[in-house]
């Protein structure tokens, strides 16, 4: 059977075994949507390219001209921020014959230049120099328009602090998309929360790890609290298991939400909080997995956005980065408090490790196609599987993958 028959094949299994009956007769995805090289590229050009998926922060895009190569599942692509401001995000070779043009972050100032004959591009993706392409000292051909073989962007926007692509280049505007979430956020952090969140650039300000499982399964760990007691036994003394909440927020994210965050906790000077934040739920906090690949946590006196990064079926690197309220929070004072957070977190995340490479471990083993969920604990774990088999289902391959050619204007 080829690939794109096994991959249809399982897409339709899924489909009926996730969406169809309840809860309790449902079965999660099968071993190969986590094992399979096949299966994760159909994925990527499907599942994952039909919606918006993260691809980095805001804040490794801070300076104009900086080009960084991004590989998303084996997609070379490189992004850079345009003398506007603007993040862009391009498929990484030239269109000439077809070289890498980007192999490490560079300060390419205004003109990306490909390292092979030395086109140049503009940072819109806009070819401008073809050196000696009519011979020696002659830079222009009749009947070559530089118009037409520009780069190839890939439709791109931020948000959360986050830099998030659409490959197919036809979901609705990310903020339409995200707009459940936002705001279900606005209603508990007040209504400009995200214009006061202040990425904390220091070394305690993001964490990076590497685990041997495909992301998915850090998806779903992220979904549910159930596993709180055996795994983060700690975490679980001050925020136990029945504080927690399941949430489902519209098709495009769930998780769980706890009653019992507590922001005396720690040394040092407390932080400052949303002002808008609701003052009957300062003991709030809300963990969301916002499909495919991104994990959010809301506090009254932090955010963090996890990127999930995959970078092969069972290997998926994690880039977490904490956003304190405004400026202040950064101060000298409030250094103490932001480390027992990092140091916190820390824990709680590597605690994690073990489980979902476990659970990848475990797709090997042809005991196992699916398995079952709790009717009460896997509700949010059940949801995105429901929205993985819909999204198989439903997508035609990206026609790969363009929202078209960088144009002169
Ligand atoms: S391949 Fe890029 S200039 Fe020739
Ligand atoms: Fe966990």
């Amino acid at each position: 059977m080829s690939d794109a028959s096994r991959f249809d094949e399982i897409s339709e299994a899924s489909a009926a075994a996730a969406v169809g009956g309840d809860l309790q007769d449902a079965r999660g995805l099968p071993n190969e949507a986590y094992t399979s090289r096949s299966f994760w590229q159909r994925e990527r050009d499907t599942v994952v390219g039909a919606t918006w998926a993260a691809i980095a922060f805001s804040s490794d895009v801070t300076t104009s001209g900086l080009t960084t190569p991004i590989d998303f599942m084996g997609l070379p692509l490189f992004m850079v921020r345009d003398h506007n401001g603007v993040v862009r995000v391009f498929h990484n070779v030239c269109s000439h014959r077809g070289m890498q043009l980007v192999s490490e972050p560079t300060e390419a100032g205004l003109m990306i230049r490909c390292p092979y004959h030395r086109w140049g591009y503009d940072l819109t993706g806009q070819l401008k120099n073809t050196p000696n392409i009519g011979g020696m000292g002659v830079h222009q051909t009749p009947g070559f328009d530089c118009s037409q073989h520009g780069l190839r962007e890939v439709r791109s926007e931020e948000y959360f602090g986050v830099v998030f692509i659409n490959l197919s280049g036809n979901a609705p505007p990310l903020r339409d998309h995200l707009s459940v979430v936002t705001e279900r956020w606005q209603a508990l952090a007040g209504a400009n929360f995200m214009d006061q969140l202040i990425h904390d650039a220091a070394g305690s300000g993001s964490i990076e790890l590497m685990v041997n499982c495909n992301y998915k399964l850090a998806v779903e760990n992220y979904c549910e609290s159930y596993h709180l007691p055996f795994i983060h036994p700690g975490l679980n003394a001050y925020s136990p298991l029945d504080q927690h909440y399941n949430l489902m927020v519209g098709e495009v994210a769930s998780g769980q939400g706890t009653h019992t965050y507590d922001l005396e906790r720690g040394s040092g000077t407390p932080l400052p909080v949303f002002p808008g934040w609701n003052a009957d739920r300062l003991r709030t906090g809300e963990y969301l997995s916002l499909y495919p690949n991104v994990l959010l946590g809301l506090q009254a006196d932090h955010f963090f956005a996890i990127i999930l990064l995959p970078e092969a079926p069972d290997r998926t690197r994690e880039r977490l980065q904490f956003m304190y309220v405004g400026q202040e929070a950064l101060a000298e004072q409030m250094t103490e408090r932001r480390q027992g957070l990092h140091e916190a977190w820390a824990l709680v995340f590597s605690e994690d490790v073990s489980v979902v490479e476990g659970m990848q471990r475990g797709r090997q083993s042809p005991g196992f196609q699916g398995g079952v969920f709790s009717p009460v604990m896997d509700v949010p774990t059940h949801h995105f599987h429901r929205w993985f088999a819909q999204q198989l289902q439903g997508a035609a391959p990206c026609q790969h993958p363009v929202s078209g050619t960088a144009e002169s204007t």
